[in-house]
């Protein structure tokens, strides 16, 4: 080859060379700027998901949220539907209530006289024998057949126990209707006393003696008290929650002392009454069951708190008190306790208040 071909030759492949490093500088350039849109949309890719995961936390809470109003509301409907079977339950009570009543008198009233007749007929009967103790074989065998002494005996003891008997069904009666008020729909002056009595009588299969478990001793400290205007039935649910309750704290420290324990602190509920600062009434329900922390003190007016197990508590009595206490008498309810030491729930309520 000529010197002037190899200096052309040489001259062709610089430029091929340019051509080449110009072309590898392009690539090189797409490839970063490749890269770069790749960084981009890899980073634009993370985001979506955390956006999506964050939405579907998000979306998690809700469902929960949800599901957990779903389920107070089917509390709350039980709830609801509860305390429209029990004023149901109040009205036919109340209605059987008043038609034993009638009856029942009755046999009450009666029984005084027939005790008096009895006792006159065995007067005449010992008179008789006394004046004429000569009977003949028939009398003396009859005598004999009904057990003449043992029935004298029997029979005014029979009638005392009639009377006890008739007494306590009045007494039944008489708490019933009292109890089940059907007059929910205004305010009348009320003895409360009544009402803690025939609540304290209605639960009184729970305070009462059970195998293994002695009777709860209830001390009532009742002051004088003129009648009060609230709506009676709504109050007496109130007495019911909190009397409830204290049985159930009663009950669950006797199951976690040992029986010395128990011996030395008996299950008791004090009930106090007192009229505060003139116009208003204060009704004190103290026990000396487990009492409660503060944590739990401070949730217990809130409507479904419970420290029951499942299937024991709804959460919603002392809510539903505080609600007839506060809002329906414009009263107070309020809460003194601390473990171990027991619990005092005091209502109070003014004696004439305007509220509606
Ligand atoms: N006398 C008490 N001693 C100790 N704890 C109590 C007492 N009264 C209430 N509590 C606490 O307050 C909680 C709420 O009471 P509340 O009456 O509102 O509901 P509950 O008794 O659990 O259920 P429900 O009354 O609806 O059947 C109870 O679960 C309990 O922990
Ligand atoms: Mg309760």
């Amino acid at each position: 080859m000529e010197p002037t071909d190899w200096e052309n030759r040489i001259k062709e492949l610089e430029k091929e060379n340019r051509i080449l490093r110009k072309k590898l500088e392009t690539s090189e350039t797409e490839r970063s700027e490749l890269e770069a849109l790749n960084q981009k949309k890899e980073y634009l890719l993370r985001s979506v998901t955390e956006e999506f995961r964050d939405s579907e936390n998000l979306l998690k809470a809700r469902m929960s949220t949800l599901e957990k109003a779903l389920e107070n509301q089917q509390t709350m409907q039980l709830k609801l539907i509860e305390a429209e079977k029990m004023s149901a339950l109040g009205i036919l009570v109340a209605g059987i209530a008043h038609e034993i009543n009638n009856p029942v008198n009755f046999i009450y009233g009666n029984i005084t006289y027939v005790n008096d007749y009895t006792a006159d007929l065995l007067k005449l009967l010992a008179m008789y024998q006394e004046r004429y103790p000569e009977t003949d074989a028939e009398i003396e065998a009859f005598i004999e057949k009904i057990d003449l002494d043992f029935m004298r005996e029997d029979l005014l003891k029979t009638l005392s126990s009639m009377k006890v008997g008739s007494d306590r069904i009045r007494e039944i009666v008489l708490t019933l209707r009292n109890f089940a008020r059907v007059d929910e729909a205004e305010k009348k002056p009320v003895n409360i006393h009544e009402g803690i009595d025939s609540t304290l009588l209605i639960l009184q299969n729970l305070t009462n003696e059970k195998p293994g478990y002695p009777a709860i001793k209830i001390v009532k400290n009742y002051g004088k008290l003129p009648n009060i205007e609230c709506y009676a039935g709504q109050l007496n649910q109130v007495f019911m929650n909190i009397i409830n309750n204290a049985v159930d704290a009663l009950r669950e420290r006797e199951k976690k002392c040992s029986l010395g324990e128990r011996e030395a602190k008996p299950s008791q509920m004090e009930i106090t009454t007192s009229i505060i600062s003139g116009n208003w009434v204060r009704i004190s329900i103290k026990d000396n069951g487990m009492g409660m922390n503060e944590t739990v003190k401070g949730k217990i007016f809130n409507p479904f708190f419970t420290t029951k197990p499942v299937g024991h508590g709804t959460g919603l009595g002392l809510s539903i008190s505080y609600q007839i206490v506060v809002d329906k008498h414009g009263g107070r309810l309020e809460c003194i306790s601390a473990i171990g030491e027991g619990t005092e729930l005091v209502i109070e309520i003014p004696i004439a208040n305007s509220r509606s």
